[in-house]
């Protein structure tokens, strides 16, 4: 059976093949929602879409072994990889902002096939360089 490590927490977990990561990380009461770096994160706990993979609120980084989950999901490459329309002449992608758009999954659109590590709630990047760029 996979092992998922969550990082923040200092907590391992074996999750069946094939399980969804969010779905696990809730039976082992590992919070997920955090809004926006802690803002909101009461509110992301009941306003999220519960595993639907529309709203973006159950955002965490797999740190270790991306190639041990389901490749990313038409929901994801929306959220973190398409880009949207600027004035500029590079469009930029919508969450580039937060960076990590390689390793930034949803944790109900992730399938667990193999060990992986994760941190949940990873902070938003609001003033980093990609911002203004
Ligand atoms: S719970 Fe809404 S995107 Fe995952």
């Amino acid at each position: 059976m996979p092992i998922v490590t969550f990082v923040n927490e200092k907590k391992e977990i074996q999750v069946p093949q094939g399980a969804i990561l969010r779905t696990e990380a809730i039976k082992a009461g590992v919070k997920l929602y955090d809004g926006l770096n802690g803002i909101g994160a009461g509110l992301n706990d009941l306003l999220n879409c519960h595993g639907f993979g529309m709203c973006g609120t159950c955002r965490v980084q797999v740190t270790k072994g991306m190639e041990n989950t389901n490749p990313m999901t038409v929901r994801e490459k929306i959220k973190f990889l398409t880009p949207i329309p600027t004035p500029l002449p590079d469009p930029l992608p919508c969450m580039a902002y937060i960076g990590s758009e390689e390793t930034m999954r949803l944790a109900c659109m992730v399938q667990v096939n193999g060990d992986i590590e994760v941190e949940t709630r990873p902070p938003v990047n609001v003033f980093g360089e990609n911002f203004f760029s």
